[in-house]
């Protein structure tokens, strides 16, 4: 049975697309069971049919709690084996996180530890780093603080730009994204005391995406 993912999104929905390709092209045995978004006016809703589309406006809600009730009651029925937050832009609540716990993960464009949180193209460009990435992280309270799953790396080049990285970065995200729940979706991945297993054995350190899309322990000293 193909693995159920949940996505959720606030906006465009490309990392959404990159799983939707990935599925369409037997590079991931799952299925989309249904998309999310804070914002009902999301492009990444248009991405799936209408039956697996939900949305609230989260200002319409008395408060972050209220809102993520909601939002949970929804993710969980449509029976996830795994819920993955594709550009979600929305902080979840600890009552989301835990129901979710081991089974949630979340894309970030930046190495974390570095960058939490927004703006990470331009804070690498200040801090003159000489590499800038993605990291697929299982999501706890803390704001892009859980155990990192895997990162891909991209050179910051003379010349560039916040918008000219975050463009280069964006395509290794999807391929990041698609390897990732391809690992998820089979089993192979699983959080233990806040720590990343793959195949049982403890992830010291993330994976890392090489130019041809596959996932490696990390190798570098
Ligand atoms: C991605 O860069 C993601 O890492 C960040 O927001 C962006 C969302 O893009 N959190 P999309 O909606 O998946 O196109």
């Amino acid at each position: 049975m193909s693995a159920r993912i949940a996505v959720l999104a606030s906006g465009r929905g490309s990392n959404l697309q990159a799983l939707l390709d990935a599925i369409g092209a037997g590079r991931l045995d799952a299925r989309i069971a249904g998309v999310f978004s804070d914002r009902p006016d999301a492009a990444a809703l248009d991405r799936v049919e209408p039956a697996l589309r939900w949305s609230a406006d989260a200002r319409t809600f008395p408060d972050r709690a209220a809102f993520d009730a909601e939002l949970a009651r929804a993710v969980a029925a449509c029976a996830p084996d795994w819920v993955f937050c594709a550009g979600y832009m929305r902080i979840l609540g600890e009552a989301f996180v835990r129901r979710f716990e081991g089974r949630l993960l979340n894309v970030h464009p930046s190495l974390l530890p570095r960058y939490k949180g927004l703006h990470t193209h331009a804070r690498a460009l200040r801090a003159g780093d000489a590499e800038h990435g993605a990291s697929v992280h299982f999501v706890v309270p803390e704001l892009d603080s859980g155990a990192v799953v895997a990162q891909v790396r991209i050179p910051v080049l003379p010349g560039d730009t916040a918008d000219t990285l975050a463009e280069r970065l964006l395509p290794q995200e999807h391929r990041l994204v698609a390897a990732v729940m391809a690992l998820a979706a089979s089993g192979r991945l699983a959080e233990r005391h806040g720590q990343v297993q793959l195949d049982g054995q403890t992830l010291f350190r993330p994976l890392r995406l090489d130019s041809a899309g596959v996932l490696h322990p990390d190798s570098r000293d």
